[in-house]
């Protein structure tokens, strides 16, 4: 149910989009992909790839590796959880100018951002995502769950 559901918001348009090659105005560009994981440790990794595949896919190589701590960041947090079913990790291009990353988990736990002592072990990895996005990042609760998402600039277009 949970899948199903979560891949039902309408703000993050869960289903394959595409738009026209402004380039050639015929062949379209992907700019939605979702993927669903298990809760395991091996899924982090998983997440990442998929979102470097995307990145790659688009030539937005220059986001790869922000994106990579963000998706690890996020995943990781929904990992902790220990929901049961399984998490969705999305990649979006909701315009030109920006690559948006989201994970939806099951709980209903609102992540919080922490201000973390010197000595804390943990505790950072929000910061992080708030500092790579420019606090470009937020959480949509769902009756099932949460969208945690974070968004990332692309590079400006090269003046002809
Ligand atoms: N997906 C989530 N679901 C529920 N709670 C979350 C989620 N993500 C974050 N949180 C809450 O927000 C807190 C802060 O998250 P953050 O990622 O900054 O730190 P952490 O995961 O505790 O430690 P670190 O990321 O440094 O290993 C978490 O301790 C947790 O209470
Ligand atoms: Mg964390």
């Amino acid at each position: 149910m949970f899948e199903a559901d979560v891949r039902d918001v309408p703000m993050q348009h869960a289903s394959m989009e595409s738009r026209a090659n402004p380039d050639t105005d015929s062949t379209p560009v992907w700019t939605a992909a979702d993927l669903l994981l298990p809760y395991l440790p091996e899924s982090v990794a998983a997440a990442r790839r998929f979102v470097a595949a995307k990145l790659h896919e688009w030539e937005l190589d220059d986001l790869v590796d922000d994106a990579a701590v963000i998706v690890s960041e996020l995943t990781t947090n929904s990992f902790k959880t220990g929901c049961q079913t399984r998490m969705l990790v999305g990649v979006r291009r909701p315009t030109d100018r920006i690559v948006r990353i989201l994970v939806g988990d099951g709980s209903r736990s609102m992540p919080v951002m922490i201000q973390a002592g010197r000595d804390a072990t943990s505790g950072r990895g929000l910061a992080m995502v708030h500092r790579l996005t420019h606090g470009r990042w937020g959480v949509t609760l769902l009756p099932f769950g949460k969208v945690v998402h974070a968004d990332l600039a692309t590079p400006a277009p090269i003046p002809r």
